[in-house]
């Protein structure tokens, strides 16, 4: 696979990273990580601001979901920092960054409890919290913005639309108000119809509700359209990285990722 992406040359260096944020919220610095013994990332670097969303690409196989496994809590972490606003959180469970520091993740499969009702699978996404009653305002508010959920909500989910079902999916994890949003292939196995509802949604909490957003994303044109900033990932290492708009005019991302 490497040949393909020799061309790339050598991984941006940490100061060129930091120049595309700048009051760095999330901040990876030098992480290798993978899963049991293998090591999957590279000395790995990310910065991302507040309210800013970023925008990883590559093929199959790079590390992308194994960057916001790694952020979430997934991996073996063999060295490196993660930190959130200067505290350091590389070493705390999923469970203790998504209920201490705000961070959700969005999986790339399917995972909306298809014989529970919306409700119920909303409410799901406060399980973990321990006042359900600041789950059950969260749902409300949902509720009150998403006409497509409230209009379903006592439905089971499994009478979703695909569309509808992602929309599901990222309203569970904003149950639990987080700060930062990791998500997989929003718009995977979507129509385009759907696409841009998912996209529209991300913008909206991107930008209304000041939300980071980290996503990976197999449809480069439009991840790269969304986000604010880009990274090409290959073989666990950033090959490219610039602005969103930057990267779309980039003739080597063109003609590896944007088919051109
Ligand atoms: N749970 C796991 N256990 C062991 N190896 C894994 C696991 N998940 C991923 N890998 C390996 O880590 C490497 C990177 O996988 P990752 O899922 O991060 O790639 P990706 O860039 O998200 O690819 P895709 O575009 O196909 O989703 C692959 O070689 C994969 O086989
Ligand atoms: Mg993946």
């Amino acid at each position: 696979m490497s040949d393909q992406y020799s061309v790339l040359g050598d991984a941006p260096k940490k100061e060129d990273l930091k120049k595309l944020s700048s009051n760095t919220h999330l901040t990876i610095t030098n992480l290798s990580a993978g899963y049991g013994k293998m090591e999957i990332l590279h000395d790995f670097d990310l910065f991302v601001d507040k309210a800013q969303s970023l925008c990883l690409i590559g093929p199959n196989g790079a590390g992308k979901s194994t960057i916001l496994h790694s952020i979430y809590g997934f991996t073996n972490i063999f060295s490196g920092k993660i930190e959130i606003e200067g505290k350091e959180i590389t070493n705390l469970t999923p469970a203790e960054k998504l209920k201490t520091v705000g961070i959700a993740y969005i999986l790339q499969d399917n995972s909306v409890f298809p014989d529970m009702t919306v409700e119920e699978n909303l409410l799901m996404g406060g399980y973990i919290k321990d006042k359900t009653e600041e789950s059950y305002q969260e749902a409300e508010k949902i509720f009150e913005k998403y006409e497509r959920l409230r209009n379903r909500r006592s439905q089971p989910a499994k009478v979703l639309s695909g569309g509808e079902r992602r929309l599901l999916e990222i309203s569970r994890a904003l149950v639990m108000k987080p700060s930062i949003l990791l998500v997989d292939e929003p718009s995977i196995g979507l129509e385009p119809k759907y696409i841009d509802m998912v996209f529209e949604i991300l913008g909206d909490l991107q930008n209304n509700e000041k939300k980071t957003i980290i996503l990976v994303e197999q449809n480069a044109k439009k991840g790269l359209q969304f986000a604010d900033i880009g990274y090409v990932l290959v073989s666990g290492q950033t090959a490219i990285a610039g602005g969103g708009d930057e990267l779309l005019q980039n003739p080597d991302v063109g003609r590896l990722f944007l088919g051109g």
